[in-house]
């Protein structure tokens, strides 16, 4: 639809991001819902991130997402931010107030775990513990959000240990940090396993995994969207156990931005879902 001089705006900041899918996702749900708004790709450098920031109330912005590499730095540049930001280590969500302050918050989390809801409603991560592969920024929210979901024991494998160990100081709760070659040996008993890491991404090495020891009753989640089958889910669907992608989460984590700035809470749907596949198949 066509804008008018009343339409909100909003976007995404990052460094590059011609590779965004999020201008596709939310001008689908702005078409989808005949909003009068605008959400629109910002490239802006690390170096700049504050004062582009600080212009968004000048300009009339109601928020933006931020992406690579801005989510960390943003603490230090927002007013204020919410527990969800503290906690995941960044914001992804920035809404202007009332007032005009710049406030942060983190969805990841949310994301992740209304994913593995949409595909599994019953899912309770207090009933076994969970495997979580990586400790980088995606890994950090996930550990958060199943701690704050009441996971008891998280097992947090990484290549480099001391990552793992500094992430679980921080997190505090039931975390503990798993040598990376004794990953096949932690799914003993899992009720969850995710891949939090780069690998198994087009582009990036193979996870290597046997997932003997799994109990075929656990859900294997893999974050990695491009490509959205990676080799861990296949495995794992050939098994029996029940997969959930990378895209559930990518989908998620974008509603309550969406909400906040344009006072709709989307639906993620199958249109929608069929919208960004395209993006990710098209290159
Ligand atoms: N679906 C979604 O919505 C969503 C959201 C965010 C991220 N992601 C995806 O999640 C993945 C991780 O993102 P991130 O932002 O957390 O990245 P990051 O901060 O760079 O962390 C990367 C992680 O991968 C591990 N890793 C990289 N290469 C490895 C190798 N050869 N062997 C073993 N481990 C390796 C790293 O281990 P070390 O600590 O040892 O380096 C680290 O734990 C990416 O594929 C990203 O696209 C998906």
């Amino acid at each position: 639809m066509s804008i008018t001089g009343a339409a909100k705006l909003a976007g995404i900041m990052g460094w590059p991001v011609a590779h965004s899918r999020s201008p596709v996702l939310h001008g689908y749900w702005l078409r989808h819902y005949g909003i009068n708004g605008a959400y629109v790709p910002m490239a802006v450098k690390p170096e700049n991130l504050r004062r582009a920031l600080q212009t968004l109330p000048l300009l009339g912005f109601a928020g933006c997402n931020l992406t690579i590499p801005h989510k960390e730095e943003a603490l230090r540049a927002v007013d204020s931010y919410e527990p969800s930001a503290k906690r995941a280590g960044g914001a992804n969500t920035i809404v202007i107030d009332a007032r005009g302050q710049i406030i942060g918050s983190s969805t990841d989390g949310y994301g992740f775990i209304a994913a593995l809801r949409a595909a599994t409603p019953s899912f309770d991560p207090s009933q076994a513990p969970s495997v979580v592969l990586g400790a980088g920024g995606a890994a950090r929210a996930i550990v958060a959000a199943l701690l704050d979901h009441g996971a008891r024991e998280v097992r947090l494998v990484n290549r480099t240990p001391e990552r793992a160990a500094k992430l679980a100081k921080e997190l505090g709760g039931e975390v503990r940090g798993v040598l990376w070659k004794k990953r096949a040996e932690a799914l003993v008993g899992a009720g969850l396993l995710v891949n939090a890491t780069s690998l198994g991404m087009e582009g990036q090495p193979a996870l290597e995994l046997p997932l003997d020891a799994l109990p075929t009753e656990a859900i294997v989640n893999d974050i990695v969207y491009v490509p959205l089958e990676t080799s861990l889910l296949a495995a794992a669907r050939a098994r029996g156990n029940l997969c959930v992608d990378g895209l559930g989460m990518l989908l998620h984590q974008a509603a309550p931005g969406f909400e906040a700035w344009f006072g709709v809470k989307p639906e993620i749907g199958d249109g929608l879902r069929q919208a960004i596949l395209a993006t990710l198949q098209k290159k």
